[in-house]
C-alpha cells in the first residue's frame, strides 16, 4: 500500500482528485468505480473545478458506484443516484448513459444485483476505484463479516452504519435496511484503488486497515491483498498509525500524487 499523509483535507482532497483527473487524462475511456459519503464530496468539488478551467474530462469515461439502499427511487433525495447527480454528474460531461448505479427499486434486488456484477465484468472491470472507509471497517457497505471473495449482493446495514447516514435522512428509522453493493472480490478485482479517509475517528479503523490482521471483521483489510492501492489520509487519520514515520519517509512530498 501507498500511504500518503497530508497535513490538511484541503490538500488530501486535492491530491485524491488529481489522481482521478491524471488516470482520465493517460486513459480517457477509463471504468471509473465511485462512492458516496461525505468524505467524497470535496472530491467531487474539486474535480468539478478542474473539469470548469479544462483540466478534467468525462466524456469517454464510464462509471459504475458502490452501491444504492434497497428500496430508494433513483430520484429519492436519499438515493445515491440523486447524489450523485447533485454532487458531481449534473456539473460535468459524464455521458449519463454510461454513469450506473444498481437499481434499489428493482422488483427482483437480487437479480438487479447479479445483473450488475455481469454489467461490470461486461466493462472489463473497474480500472480506478474510489473508496471511503466505514467507522466499522466497510468499504461500500460490505460490512463486517462480508466475504473477503464476495461479488455484487444484497447486505443487510448494520445499526452504526444505519446510526452514520441517519444525517441524510429525516429519521433513523428511515435508512434502508438492505443496500445493494458490490462485492470484495469485485473491487480487488479493480487495477487500482484510491481510498480516501479524514479525521481522528476515523484513526483507528484506518490503523486496523493498513496495519492490522487480514479479517472479514474489517472488510477493509482486504485491500493488503490489492497489488495497487493509495491511501490518501489527512494527519488526524493517520494518528494511530505504528508506522507513520515509515510512511512519511517514503512518500515525504505528498503533495506530489506522481511520487
Ligand atoms: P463517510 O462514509 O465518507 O461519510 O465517512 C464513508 C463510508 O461509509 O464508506
Amino acid at each position: 500500500m501507498k500511504i500518503l499523509i497530508h497535513q490538511t483535507r484541503a490538500t488530501a482532497t486535492d491530491c485524491a482528485a488529481a489522481l482521478i483527473a491524471d488516470r482520465l487524462t493517460r486513459q480517457p475511456d477509463t471504468v471509473l468505480g465511485l462512492a458516496t459519503g461525505g468524505t467524497m464530496e470535496s472530491v467531487y468539488a474539486n474535480l468539478i473545478a478542474r473539469h470548469q478551467v479544462g483540466g478534467v474530462s468525462f466524456a469517454r469515461a464510464t462509471s459504475f458506484n458502490l452501491d444504492e439502499y434497497v428500496g430508494l427511487q433513483a430520484d429519492h433525495p436519499c438515493s445515491y443516484w440523486h447524489y450523485m447527480r447533485e454532487k458531481l454528474f449534473d456539473h460535468v460531461d459524464m455521458d449519463p448513459h454510461r454513469a450506473f448505479l444498481p437499481k434499489g427499486d428493482a422488483a427482483d434486488a437480487e437479480a438487479e444485483a447479479a445483473r450488475y456484477e455481469a454489467a461490470i465484468l461486461a466493462a472489463g472491470d473497474i480500472g480506478l476505484q474510489l473508496l471511503g472507509l466505514g467507522l466499522n471497517g466497510h468499504i461500500g457497505f460490505n460490512e463486517p463479516t462480508s466475504s473477503l471473495a464476495s461479488l455484487t449482493r444484497i447486505k443487510t446495514l448494520t445499526q452504526s452504519t444505519r446510526d452514520a447516514n441517519a444525517r441524510y435522512f429525516e429519521r433513523t428509522d428511515d435508512v434502508p435496511r438492505l443496500a445493494i453493493t458490490i462485492g470484495i472480490g469485485t473491487i480487488l478485482r479493480a487495477q487500482e484503488v484510491v481510498l480516501l479517509a479524514y479525521g481522528a475517528e476515523k484513526a483507528g479503523v484506518v490503523a486496523q486497515m493498513i496495519e492490522g490482521a487480514v479479517s472479514a471483521a474489517c472488510p477493509a483489510t482486504a485491500l493488503q491483498m490489492h497489488r495497487k492501492v493509495t491511501v490518501v489520509l489527512d494527519e488526524d487519520a493517520a494518528s494511530d498509525l505504528a508506522l507513520r514515520n515509515y510512511y512519511e519517509q517514503v512518500h515525504p512530498r505528498v503533495s506530489d500524487p506522481s511520487i
